[in-house]
């Protein structure tokens, strides 16, 4: 008899980086499953319990990672972890990005807040295979300057051929760049609207503007992706808790196209 799906692979974490005030980022080893981005995993701290957590390094690492925020039991164990403790984790769960459509497309990924987490392993697997895809660009937003994720990789992405488009709410410090919530900023990517591919990951309110404002700026919903989340446990479309109106989040998400968010109810439905 094969083991139970509800069993985590035991890993170490290697390595962990204050990523923001607020968040961590993990990194574990070595990699006890291969993945597409967009993918999540659950990781358990064994005593406490386990949560569901974007994957966020590129697919070609040996090693995973995950950006942490701090919420309750679960990542509070998590950020009190060092270097060498073993933790579980089980996956790949869940749809990711449609890497299939975007060949030789322009790619915009539009992210909130920790909502990048999703998105970085997408943005790194393009630039890995640029030759297979057309121009990328980044709008990418956050509360305050310090909220942030991955900034000490912003100007290697640049040099690379990335458009990186940053705003945030409120300015602190030297901040020099746009303040403003995301959608003030979806204007300025110099792509080929119309063949876009957008992916986007934030707070619900963030994605039911986005999704609007892309519409309006000639974006075709054909080509608009959310990566959505809900409460979940098993992660594998069997206890029910992320079902809604017929879709399982766990297995029929996280990422979902425009017309397929449309169509969810409310409580997973950012509209
Ligand atoms: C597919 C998916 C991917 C995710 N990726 C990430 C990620 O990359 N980084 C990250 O930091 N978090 C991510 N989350 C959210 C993360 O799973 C929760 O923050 C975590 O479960 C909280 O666990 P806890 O035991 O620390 O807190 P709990 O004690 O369970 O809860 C603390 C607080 O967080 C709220 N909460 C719990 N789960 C969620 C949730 N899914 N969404 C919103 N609020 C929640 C609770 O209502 C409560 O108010 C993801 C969730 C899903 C479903
Ligand atoms: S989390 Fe159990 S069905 Fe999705």
């Amino acid at each position: 008899m094969g083991l139970s799906p509800y069993v985590p692979k035991p890993v170490k974490i290697v390595r962990i980086k204050e990523e923001t005030p607020d968040t961590k980022t993990i990194t574990i080893g070595p990699k006890p499953f291969d993945f597409t981005p967009g993918q999540f995993a659950m990781v358990t701290v064994y005593g406490v319990g386990e949560a569901p957590f974007s994957i966020c390094s590129t697919p070609s690492d040996n090693n995973l990672q995950f950006s942490i925020r701090k919420m309750g039991s679960v990542t509070t164990a998590i950020h009190e972890a060092s270097p060498g403790d073993e933790i579980g984790v089980r996956g790949p769960y869940g749809r990711g990005w449609p890497l299939g459509e975007m060949r030789n497309r322009d790619i915009l990924l539009v992210g909130g807040g920790i909502g990048f987490a999703p998105l970085r392993p997408l943005l790194l697997h393009l630039l890995e295979n640029s030759n297979k895809y057309g121009r990328i660009a980044v709008c990418y937003g956050a509360r305050s300057p310090s909220l942030l994720m991955y900034r000490d990789e912003f100007g290697e992405w640049m040099e690379r051929g990335v458009e990186l488009y940053l705003t945030v709410d409120v300015g602190e410090g030297d901040w020099k760049g746009n303040v403003g919530v995301v959608t003030t900023i979806l204007d300025k990517p110099n792509l080929n609207k119309a063949e876009t591919i957008v992916c986007t990951c934030g707070p619900p309110v963030m994605i039911k503007f986005v999704l609007k404002k892309l519409v309006e700026l000639g974006y075709s919903e054909e080509n608009i992706y959310a990566s959505l989340e809900s409460k979940m446990r098993c992660g594998i479309g069997k206890c029910g808790h992320c079902h809604f109106g017929g879709k399982h989040v766990c297995v029929d998400g996280p990422v979902f196209r425009y017309d397929e968010i449309m169509e969810l109810p409310r409580g997973i439905s950012p509209f």
